[in-house]
């Protein structure tokens, strides 16, 4: 169970850091790693970042930055004082060496390169002007992720054991879009069941709305942990 507890990353998706603070509290021993994205950052979630680093949790900052390189570079700079764990930067050459000589000689701080998000499918990339099919496209964006030294990628399950198969180690996959058999999928696509991720070499899951918006966020929280212990 401590093994699962290390790999579940809870998404703090929620208003405000009072919220999230309950929600923590409510977690006790198995909340070990949470996610702070936009909707907590500018109404206290870089002060919970710090409160949550100073009592021992592991912290993910999910800024997904996407700028130039030397802005990136200067922007991850700031944010390795912070004392997180991982950081998202979209996964494109310039924006990842940016970050990668942003975030200095200390390595806590893991740079984490977005691939496609989970949300997205072949047809909304098409839309987009994407005509690449969506796993190659990962696979390429894992490989910039690679070059520019950055320590992993965010994908979802499904490209999992294609990224493990090219880089092994090289690149830790953290993996959201998890959704436990029967749970709401929202607005998620290439979603996959938290044992099946982790059998598809997701190193790490991310879980938001399936603890978060659970009638019970402790009971569910132990029910995907047992769900990763067993796989
Ligand atoms: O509620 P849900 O489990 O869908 O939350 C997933 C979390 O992971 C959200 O905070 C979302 O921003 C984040 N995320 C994602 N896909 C990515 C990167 C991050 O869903 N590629």
């Amino acid at each position: 169970m401590a093994d699962a507890r290390k790999k579940l990353i809870i998404a703090l998706d929620l208003p405000t850091t009072e919220e999230a603070e309950t929600l923590i509290k409510s977690l006790g021993d198995d909340g070990v790693f949470y996610k702070i994205g936009y909707q907590l950052m500018p109404v206290g979630g870089i002060d919970l970042a710090r409160r949550l680093s100073a009592a021992g949790k592991k912290v993910f900052l999910d800024f997904k930055f996407h700028d130039i390189g030397a802005t990136v570079e200067r922007g991850v700079r700031s944010v390795a004082k912070l004392g997180g764990d991982f950081l998202t930067v979209h996964a494109e050459p310039d924006a990842l060496k940016g970050a990668v000589a942003g975030r200095g000689d200390d390595k806590r701080l893991k740079i984490l390169a977005v691939t496609v998000l989970t949300s997205l499918t072949q047809e909304s990339l098409a839309r987009s002007g994407v005509s690449m099919k969506i796993e190659d496209l990962v696979l390429k964006r894992a490989e910039f992720a690679a070059e520019a030294g950055a320590d992993g990628v965010i994908a979802a399950a499904r490209e999992a054991a294609a990224i493990k198969a090219r880089f092994g180690d090289a690149l830790k996959i953290v993996t959201p879009g998890i959704r436990p058999v029967g749970a709401n999928v929202n607005d998620q696509k290439r979603v996959a069941a938290p044992a099946d991720a982790i059998k598809a070499g997701a190193d790490y899951l991310v879980v938001g709305r399936p603890i978060i918006a659970a009638e019970n966020p402790a009971a569910a929280t132990r029910a995907i942990l047992e769900e990763i212990g067993m796989s």
